[in-house]
């Protein structure tokens, strides 16, 4: 009893030491913990609401006079039921050995995927020229891999949110399965050996549009259940000109050890993924956060909560306390039809109202 009982503190010490390691805020280590089934982040199978990481920092919240559904639909839309929605995958290939051969598995409409063992043939990119926001670079024969089991069928039926920035369809629409493909020099130029994530770009100059890139991406590494920083990413953007990602390119350090990248510098060329992330985009139809629909009068989202929090952590942010009389206030407030803040009267009132009590 006692022996098993220093296993168990052993093991669970251990488990604990590996997740540490990966470098995550200490807050978030009894949820990563698979040792400890009480505590969950929200979207595993069998999760109570009450042990799970929203409950911890209360969140959601609604008002009283809400219907019933309207907590579970914005757990839905922004908070973790947005990656347990996402989690469920199709199958559209795979392999009992996936050291050699190929897999590929896909969330509903290719908002996400995870494959094995695929290649990328880039020869219709050409940079030189190419444009923003391409949906045509890949091209009949130009990605696939080698599956023992190939449902075309399950691909097919997963193409209807196609769009740049919202799946990955155009990239994976003539997906095929080739029992002579292997990743080998034959038939790559180049093998990425680490585990990769290639991720289309929404505008870097503007914090709003950015953040929906990282958000997501943070979101697919609950759903890979992974945030090993030991990855390449590649910026999968299309443009002739570099992704110069000038204004908030720091915050790709909290994802990766190496320097991401760009498409551009593999124009050209067959290149091979023993391990690839196509991660959810930051334009999917009602996705986080961009055309997000939101339940009327619930707010605050564990998922978002947790997502900064990764932030600080990850990039040593250093919490300092605010001072109210050095604060200085700039809202820039827009008069365009959709980008305008009704409430601009209100909230400046707010802010104002506040500051001079201090
Ligand atoms: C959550 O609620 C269940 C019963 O509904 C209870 O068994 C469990 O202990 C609770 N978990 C926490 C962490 O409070
Ligand atoms: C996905 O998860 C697997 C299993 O934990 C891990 O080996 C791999 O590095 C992860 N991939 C990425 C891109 O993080
Ligand atoms: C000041 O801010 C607090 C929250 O920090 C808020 O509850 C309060 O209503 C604000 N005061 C005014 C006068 O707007």
């Amino acid at each position: 009893m006692l022996t098993s009982l220093v296993l168990l503190l052993g093991t669970f010490l251990l488990v604990e030491k590996a997740l540490a390691d990966s470098n995550l805020p200490s807050r978030f280590l009894k949820y990563a913990s698979e040792q400890d089934e009480r505590f969950c982040f929200g979207y595993e199978p069998g999760c109570q609401q009450n042990s799970s990481y929203s409950a911890e920092v209360g969140m959601p919240k609604c008002d009283k006079d809400v219907w019933p559904k309207a907590m579970s639909n914005f757990y839905e839309q922004a908070d973790f039921g947005y990656v347990r929605t996402r989690r469920n995958l199709h199958e559209v290939c795979v392999s009992a050995d996936t050291e050699k051969k190929s897999s590929l598995r896909c969330s509903d409409n290719l908002l996400y995927c995870y494959a094995k063992n695929v290649f990328f043939d880039l020869s219709n990119l050409r940079a030189a020229t190419s444009k923003r926001y391409r949906n045509d670079v890949i091209q009949h024969g130009q990605v696939g891999g080698n599956c023992e089991t190939f449902w075309p069928q399950v691909l097919q039926n997963n193409l209807k949110q196609a769009g740049y920035l919202s799946s990955w369809a155009h990239e994976l629409n003539h997906f095929r399965s080739n029992a002579l493909f292997a990743v080998n020099e034959r038939n790559c130029d180049i093998v990425f050996e680490r585990p990769t994530i290639a991720i289309k770009l929404d505008a870097a100059l503007n914090m709003y549009h950015h953040f929906c890139d990282f958000i997501n991406l943070y979101a697919s590494q609950h759903i890979n259940g992974s945030f090993h920083m030991d990855v390449d990413i590649i910026w999968w953007d299309t443009d002739t000109n570099e992704y110069g990602d000038h204004a908030f390119g720091v915050t790709w350090k909290a994802f990766s050890l190496w320097k991401p990248i760009e498409l551009k510098s593999l124009d050209g060329k067959r290149v091979c993924f023993k391990s690839l992330m196509l991660p959810l985009l930051a334009r999917q139809y009602g996705g986080l956060y961009y055309n997000m629909p939101l339940e009327p009068g619930c707010h605050g989202s564990g998922l978002v909560h947790s997502f900064s929090e990764h932030l600080l952590h990850r990039l040593a942010v250093p919490k300092w306390e605010a001072s109210l009389e050095e604060v200085r206030l700039v809202i820039l407030s827009r008069s365009t039809t959709f980008r305008r803040m009704l409430n601009i009267g209100k909230a400046g009132l707010f802010f104002f109202k506040n500051l001079s009590k201090g």
